[in-house]
């Protein structure tokens, strides 16, 4: 198999998972990790001490001259869109971060020049990944829960989040875009639907307080196309000393049973430290670290799977086989999806009114 030539762009909080992802691919042989491109110039030089990677601070430039397989797209959530749109007209294969795109046109702008281009468009919904969603799942497709008739589901950040990881774009995003976008994504894959219209109330208090701005909280009601409904509460407001940097769950109930999972605390660690006297729980199902016998760091967890698919698919792709051959992947017709509920959600914020997703 051909090793899988890798850029990514956008070396932020974020980004460095996809740094460690394909430089641990390189281990095997699976993915080089060629590239790196952000507009922080000191932030990728002390990425650059990290990882190695051929350092660019323009992506367009970086697609010229680099002969990529595939591209991450780990910018701001608004500029996912130029990013994607350059690799597509590139021939470069995607894997964007959610949300794919903040507008419903844009994302089909995306998925229109990558069928165009014949590139692979994969977003990062790594909740369809987590070994406990999969496992719902299959219980979901045996038919143990008979026909699902709602849910409830919630994802909340401690305040840190907004007020200190991107104080400077929090207000151009929002619990939902941010946080939301995973559990829509979430329900559309266990419930194999979409969404068909949504009702949703929001809260701007807490974060305008501290000079932030943008919405605190997000409490939005979607009616599926099969009929369900699902309640998915977000917010990014939860205190500092909450034992949790994200709390997070879902549950749906159908007419023969219920399934319910705690996403944050899964009973497996909690510490207690000087630094963290009141005690923290750690979702290690996420991202979790080890050593190799060569005593390389080597990144596991639901987080890393979904970001090593992308480049196991390019594989594949460069083996001669079809997009088509793929199988199942959170593809951009997902991203699509995810989005128009996302979209609508805040629709329904600004007018206080039920709105139907277009179809
Ligand atoms: N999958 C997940 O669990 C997860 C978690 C956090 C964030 N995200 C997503 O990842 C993305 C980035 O989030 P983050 O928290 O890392 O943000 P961040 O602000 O920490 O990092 C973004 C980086 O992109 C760089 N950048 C901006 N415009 C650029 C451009 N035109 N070219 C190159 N670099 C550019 C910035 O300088 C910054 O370093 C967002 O879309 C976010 O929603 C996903």
């Amino acid at each position: 198999m051909a090793t899988v030539r890798i850029g990514v762009v956008g070396v932020g909080t974020f980004g460095i998972n996809h740094l460690r992802c394909f430089r641990q691919l390189g281990y095997t042989g699976t993915a080089q990790l060629v590239a790196a491109c952000d507009i922080n110039e000191e932030l990728l030089a002390e990425r650059g001490q990290e990882f190695e990677f051929a350092p660019y601070t323009d992506y367009r430039e970086m697609l010229e001259k680099e002969q990529l397989d595939g591209i991450t797209i780990v910018t701001p959530d608004p500029f996912h869109r130029e990013v994607a749109l350059a690799a597509a007209e590139a021939g470069v294969h995607i894997l964007c971060e959610k949300p794919l795109d903040v507008t419903v046109a844009g994302c089909q702008e995306i998925i229109d020049a990558c069928e165009k281009a014949g590139v692979l468009l994969m977003v990062d919904f790594h909740k369809r990944y987590d070994e406990y969603h999969l496992a719902m799942k299959q219980k979901i497709q045996a038919g143990d829960l008979g026909q699902i008739e709602y849910g409830y589901s919630h994802m909340e950040d401690r305040i840190e989040v907004p007020r200190d990881w991107f104080p400077d774009w929090a207000r151009a995003s929002s619990p939902a875009w941010f946080l939301g976008i995973h559990f829509y994504d979430l329900a559309r894959f266990l419930l194999e639907a979409n969404g068909k219209a949504v009702w949703a109330t929001g809260r701007t208090d807490r974060l305008a307080e501290l000079g932030v701005g943008g919405w605190d909280s997000i409490s939005a009601k979607v009616l599926f196309d099969n009929g369900a409904t699902v309640a998915f509460d977000t917010s990014w407001i939860l205190p500092d000393g909450f034992p949790a940097i994200v709390n997070q769950g879902i549950r749906l109930v159908g007419t023969k049973g219920v399934l319910e999972c705690d996403s944050q605390d899964r009973g497996t660690f909690t510490c207690c430290t000087d630094d963290q006297p009141g005690g923290q729980t750690h979702n290690k199902s996420f991202l979790r670290i080890r050593y190799d016998k060569q005593g390389r760091e080597v990144w596991e967890g639901y987080g890393m799977t979904s970001i090593a698919d992308f480049a196991y698919n390019v594989e594949v792709l460069l083996a001669g086989r079809s997009i088509a051959d793929l199988g199942d992947y959170p593809s951009g017709y997902d991203g699509l999806e995810a989005t128009k509920i996302a979209a609508a959600v805040h629709q329904s914020l600004e007018s206080g009114e039920l709105v139907s997703l277009p179809s």
